[in-house]
């Protein structure tokens, strides 16, 4: 039987590659979002399916939301909308609260109230800190240094509590550095390998923050979207927290060794001072999720990034 569902954010980065993973596992799809970041060009592929269905609406407009529930019986819940900016949550921490934290337990109600049983909810690898030990582990203590991080961790720990209440099937995705096609280099903030691709293309200087020698897992929006495609789908996935990720940490200086061969004409690279609050070292270990899908295949980084820079960053 075909089953229906909700992905919030839908016209996001991540969202847009969910959507279309989703339909073609011949699923059908309501997509949500606001365009607050998102863009709906990113759904072009998804709205030419009969299988999707649009709605412009913000998730913390619950009247609206009820009425959406009401209407369809959703499978599942891939709740991916959120401030994404880890710098406005600082400036808006109202803000912060009311997109990452109240929207996912009015969402999560909205699914106890409509007997939607399973909700996959976009956590981060900040919910880690700065501090805890390589490559971060699931069990690991969380120590969140920023409103962003710290409503991501509260939102998982309400929600795995609504798990443990009322038995809803809430399973939270600590996505690491997730790169790809889609991902906006418009905002200084976004994806690293976002800004890079669009620069080295334009032929303008990166500037590097640091020496260069920092590292994080790169894992493609590729993976993450079946990551998410297969936690709304596998009943063998239990509610619980999971790392996404690759657990291979490549430094800025090794990403850019790939770029100048790819742009051997590219001007030089431009170093900079450290960014206050920047994490050295960022790495996942993967295997507690690998454990339990079916796919474990991935996509090499090289591979990865050859691809985005080769394909474009609209694609
Ligand atoms: N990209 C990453 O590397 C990364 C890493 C860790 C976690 N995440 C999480 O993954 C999720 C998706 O992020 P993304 O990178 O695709 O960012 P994105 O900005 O492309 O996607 C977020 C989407 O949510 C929409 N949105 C925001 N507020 C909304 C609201 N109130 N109502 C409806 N829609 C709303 C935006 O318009 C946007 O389309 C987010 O929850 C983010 O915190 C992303």
């Amino acid at each position: 039987m075909t089953q229906t569902f909700l992905v919030t954010g839908a016209a996001g980065f991540i969202g847009s590659h969910s959507v279309e993973w989703l339909l073609a596992h011949n699923h059908r799809v309501v997509g949500v979002d606001n365009l607050r970041t998102g863009h709906l060009e990113n759904l072009e592929v998804a709205r030419s399916s009969p299988d999707f269905e649009w709605m412009l609406a913000d998730v913390c407009d619950e009247a609206a939301m009820r009425e959406l529930f009401k209407k369809h019986r959703f499978a599942g819940v891939l709740h991916l909308a959120a401030l994404v900016s880890v710098p406005e949550s600082f400036r808006e921490p109202a803000l912060n609260y009311q997109l990452n934290l109240a929207a996912a337990d009015c969402i999560a109600r909205l699914c106890l109230e409509f007997e939607c049983k399973r909700l996959v909810f976009a956590s981060s690898a900040a919910v880690y800190g700065a501090h805890a030990a390589l490559p971060n582990q699931e069990s690991a203590i969380p120590q969140p240094q920023s409103p962003y991080a710290a409503a991501k961790l509260a939102a998982e720990v309400m929600l795995l509590g609504y798990a443990a209440s009322y038995g809803l099937e809430t399973i939270c995705l600590r996505y690491f550095n997730v790169y790809g096609s889609r991902q906006d280099p418009g905002s200084p903030y976004s994806g690293v390998l976002s800004i890079f691709t669009d620069r080295f293309q334009c032929g303008l200087p990166v500037t590097v923050y640091g020496d260069g020698e920092q590292t994080r897992d790169f894992i493609s929006v590729r993976d993450v979207a079946r990551a998410n495609g297969e936690a709304l789908t596998q009943m063998q996935v239990v509610a619980d927290r999971y790392n996404v990720c690759t657990g291979r940490g490549i430094s800025l200086n090794q990403v850019l060794a790939i770029y100048q061969e790819l742009f051997p004409n590219a001007p030089s690279v431009e170093y900079a001072a450290p960014r206050i609050g920047d994490i050295r070292h960022s790495q996942g270990n993967p295997e507690k999720l690998h454990n339990i899908l079916i796919l474990k295949s991935q996509t090499p980084f090289e591979q990865g990034l050859r691809e985005l820079v080769v394909g474009g960053l609209g694609r």
